[in-house]
């Protein structure tokens, strides 16, 4: 087996990528090849792409090791201690843009690194974009993030966090909130349990204690026909219908199967 490259700034030439492959492998990488490349081509030095695949040996997730995430074909930055986008809720942005193409105001709740809001904002044009998460790590990174589409972002708890002069305003609300059972957080592959805070995982006792807290209030702050997008999970999917539904919101179901994504979708009342 090929020696595991060396973190040490004195290496003095760039892993090669044979080297740098089985390292990744023998570490339990499965996609070790393409992480591989995107390491060589990330790493400005030979010191610096040593140290990276030292890091990923050692559990980091690749995306932190990157310092960005692929969504919707954007990069967008992540930061330790920030929840990274997975691609399954690209599919929350597909049906957030198809339900409201026209959409003027989007908000997007519980943001984590901002890459839903950024998403919404590079396929919709111009938007009034606002998105807000209680944890500062996660409201620093989304900065970052939604900056360049113009958009805003706030601290604070759910609807707290937001300008109050956005209610009734806001044709797409979407909100990636937690949504893992208490008793199964443990449960995780361990760079989701080690690396992104409980805070963006744990969704109370049955997953859905974020949701329905979001579902409740959304009404108060959607537009006219505007729509509220929630992502869950299979299993979860028939209470998280019921939730939207009670709060008198016109509710479906979305389904992907390709991504294993699974989206409610409700729309609030005609008239304001
Ligand atoms: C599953 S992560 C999703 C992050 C991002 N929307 C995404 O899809 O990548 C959930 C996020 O909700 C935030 N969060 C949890 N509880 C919250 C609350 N009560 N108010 C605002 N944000 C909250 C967490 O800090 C975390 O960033």
């Amino acid at each position: 087996m090929p020696a595991p490259p060396s973190a040490s700034p004195s290496s003095p030439s760039r892993p090669s990528r044979p080297s740098v492959v089985a390292a990744l492998r023998a570490a339990g990488c499965v996609f070790a090849e393409d992480e591989a490349e995107l390491i060589l081509g990330a790493a400005r030095t030979p010191a610096e792409a040593a140290a990276m695949v030292d890091r990923r040996r050692a559990g980091l997730p690749l995306e932190l090791v990157l310092g960005w995430a692929e969504f919707k074909g954007l990069r967008i930055a992540v930061e330790p201690g920030v929840f990274v986008p997975r691609r399954r809720t690209e599919f929350l942005v597909d049906q957030a843009v198809a339900q409201a193409p026209d959409a003027a105001v989007v908000v997007d709740l519980c943001c984590g690194s901002g890459a839903v809001g950024a998403a919404l904002a590079a396929a919709l044009g111009r938007v009034e974009l606002h998105a807000a998460d209680i944890d500062p790590a996660a409201v620093r990174c989304a900065r970052r993030n939604i900056a360049g589409h113009g958009g805003r972002v706030h601290e604070g708890d759910l609807f707290e966090a937001l300008p109050g002069e956005l209610r009734g305003r806001v044709d797409i609300l979407a909100a990636n909130v937690p949504y893992v059972p208490t008793a199964e957080v443990g449960l995780l592959p361990a760079e989701a349990r080690d690396h992104e805070p409980l805070v963006a995982l744990d969704g109370g006792a049955d997953g859905l204690e974020v949701l329905r807290r979001v579902a409740a209030e959304a009404g108060r702050w959607l537009a006219p026909g505007g729509c509220l997008l929630i992502e869950t999970s299979e299993h979860q999917a028939p209470s998280a219908v019921d939730a939207f539904t009670r709060a008198g919101l016109t509710t479906r179901l979305a389904v992907s199967e390709e991504l294993y994504a699974h989206v409610v979708i409700g729309v609030g009342a005609l008239v304001g």
